[in-house]
């Protein structure tokens, strides 16, 4: 996948939402645009309605096209981002920033305190992302990804404390 500098492109703020069934295809086809190994349309339905993942999806207006989704699971204080996509005609525009913003939040809201996630080390546009995001490179697992092999980058990030709460929360994010 691409990476290094990019120029600038105008914002724009998307419509989050929990994914529902009718999201689905447009979903599986967005992942078979970016990724060598997509998970199936079958991997996205079995998410919807489990408790511990956060399955979201951006919605452009005027039609309401879906144009990206991020997919997290949180498993008492640990979190780990599983999927982050946006179509790549939507890409530049500040919407996996802002996926992964609202995947952080609702993390945090569930008191995970750590987050972990794995990347592709040639993936340079997702590692700009999770470092534009606080993540850091913790480890590294050998051969770890298929179609093309290539080991993956362990990131994790310390997850903020709510105002009064009184904890500490982290967050880590994995599988991406
Ligand atoms: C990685 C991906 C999700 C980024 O989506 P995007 O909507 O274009 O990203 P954003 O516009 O929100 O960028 C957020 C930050 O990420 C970084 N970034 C994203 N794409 C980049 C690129 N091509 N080159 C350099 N930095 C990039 C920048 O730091 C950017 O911060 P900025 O606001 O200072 O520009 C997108 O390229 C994609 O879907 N790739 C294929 C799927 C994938 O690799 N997912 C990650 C799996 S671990």
């Amino acid at each position: 996948m691409g990476g290094g500098a990019r120029a600038s492109a105008p914002r724009m703020t998307a419509l989050l939402r929990p994914a529902m069934e009718r999201d689905l295809s447009q979903l599986a086809q967005i992942e078979k645009s970016s990724f060598a190994d997509p998970w199936s349309e079958e991997s996205f339905r079995r998410l919807l309605g489990v408790a511990p993942a956060i399955f979201l999806v951006a919605l452009f207006p005027p039609d309401e096209a879906v144009a990206g989704y991020v997919v997290a699971f949180s498993i008492a204080e640990d979190g780990e981002l599983l999927n982050v996509a946006v179509d790549p005609k939507f890409r530049g525009k500040g919407l996996a920033g802002q996926m992964l913003d609202a995947a952080l939040i609702e993390l945090g809201a569930r008191r995970v305190r750590t987050a972990f996630l794995e990347v592709r080390e040639s993936n340079s546009a997702a590692r700009a992302l999770y470092k534009s995001r606080g993540f850091t490179e913790i480890g590294r697992r050998s051969n770890y990804y298929r179609r093309p092999v290539e080991d993956a980058l362990v990131l994790r990030r310390t997850l903020e404390v709510a105002e009064g709460d009184g904890r500490r929360a982290q967050g880590s994010f994995a599988d991406c």
